[in-house]
């Protein structure tokens, strides 16, 4: 029988099931604010059966995100709509997880349906409705794209205690997952890509002063997060791009933050440069890094790349690939993938509708 529907406990929480919901920006947002979209968009992946329900990239600070439509956790205020989303999610089920993000040099672009899409990026300039952006390096993701302030080192000093104020709002708002994004080419990856970090100070050059930024983000959240929830943290596991990180370099950064006391890594990887290549469009291949980084960093891991059905999140949890099966795009198009899944695979004690539902059927 697959363990994909056996309860997973990580520190004082346990999930229902190994199914999470991947994180996934809504551009629905003004001001940051959490409104009755996101409480629909997560609540209802919530009823669909899913264990893990993590938000989109939340921003710490107003610049860190990356379209004027994101959600934020900067301001006291932004607590009070994300605590209704919560106790909804709790409420049926699923443990509410946040992921707190900074955009850095990909901050201030257009929202993709009001851009050009999905694989090309468009930015606003600060005079129409765009703001400033901030990089460890002036250098811009591709050319014609808005040139990044470089960092001061009071700069990054600051950042690095927004994102544990940012935690300490999050706990308020009763989130007992925090992931922190170190993923995607954002702000933290552009410091510990080679490709994206040309600092000449402490903050760049070798690799332990590339990943410094994140393992302060790290200190800071824990100091402001509580030992009892999990944190994960979402990394790049390759630049898909010459004399970019590795996965080898992964692995090593994987079991340091192991030693920091990171419950799980999520493994993504690419979108640090723009001219990367791909093994292949289909994301299923991103499946082996978490199982290479889950063996070689004795570390759990999160699977994540067009987990498109049952039987592959089944195959992913059951062969050892990761500890959880992540979807994001097979959720959009159906937020109760994980109820159909485990009846699918003739589950039906674990796993239940809410009884409004379940009576009915
Ligand atoms: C609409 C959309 C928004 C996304 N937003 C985020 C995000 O906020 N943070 C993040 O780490 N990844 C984000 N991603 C990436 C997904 O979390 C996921 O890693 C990726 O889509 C691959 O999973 P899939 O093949 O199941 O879609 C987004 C993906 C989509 C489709």
């Amino acid at each position: 029988m697959t363990k994909l529907f056996s309860p997973l406990s990580i520190k004082s929480i346990t999930l229902k099931n190994r199914i999470g919901i991947s994180p996934m920006c809504q551009y629905m947002s003004v001001d940051g604010f959490a409104n009755d979209w996101h409480l629909v968009h997560l609540g209802s992946r919530a009823i669909g059966g899913a264990g893990l329900i993590i938000t989109e990239a939340c921003a710490v600070e107003p610049n860190g995100r990356i379209s004027p439509d994101c959600l934020g956790l900067y301001y006291d205020s932004h607590i009070e709509y994300l605590a209704r989303i919560t106790a909804f999610i709790k409420k049926y089920g699923a443990i509410p997880g946040i992921q707190l993000a900074h955009a850095g040099r990909k901050g201030s672009s257009i929202a993709p349906f009001k851009g050009f899409g999905r694989s090309k990026r468009s930015y606003l300039t600060k005079d129409n409705g765009g703001f400033d952006i901030f990089a460890p390096s002036p250098i811009p993701f591709e050319s014609g794209a808005i040139i990044p302030h470089e960092l001061t080192i009071e700069q990054i000093h600051k950042l690095i205690s927004q994102f544990g104020q940012s935690a300490k709002r999050a706990l308020k708002a009763g989130f007992q997952w925090l992931e922190i994004h170190a993923a995607h080419g954002y702000l933290i990856n552009s410091f510990y890509s080679p490709l994206a970090n040309q600092r000449q100070d402490k903050y760049g050059g070798s690799f332990d002063n590339r990943i410094r930024f994140l393992i302060e983000v790290i200190d800071s959240v824990k100091a402001n997060w509580s030992d009892e929830y999990p944190v994960s943290v979402r990394l790049s596991i390759t630049d898909h791009a010459l004399g970019g990180f590795t996965i080898d370099d992964s692995v090593k950064l994987a079991k340091i933050l192991k030693s920091l006391g990171i419950d799980l890594i999520d493994c993504s990887s690419g979108h640090v440069v723009k001219e990367q290549s791909l093994p292949s469009n289909d994301l299923k291949f991103q499946i082996d890094y978490a199982k290479t980084i889950k063996h070689e960093a004795n570390i759990m891991t999160m699977a994540v790349g067009n987990i498109d059905s049952a039987k592959f999140a089944a195959y992913v949890i059951d062969e050892n690939y990761a500890d959880i099966a992540l979807i994001a795009r097979t959720a959009i198009k159906n937020p109760y993938f994980a109820f159909n899944a485990a009846l699918e695979l003739g589950i039906t004690d674990t796993i239940t509708l809410p009884q409004n539902y379940t009576y009915a059927i």
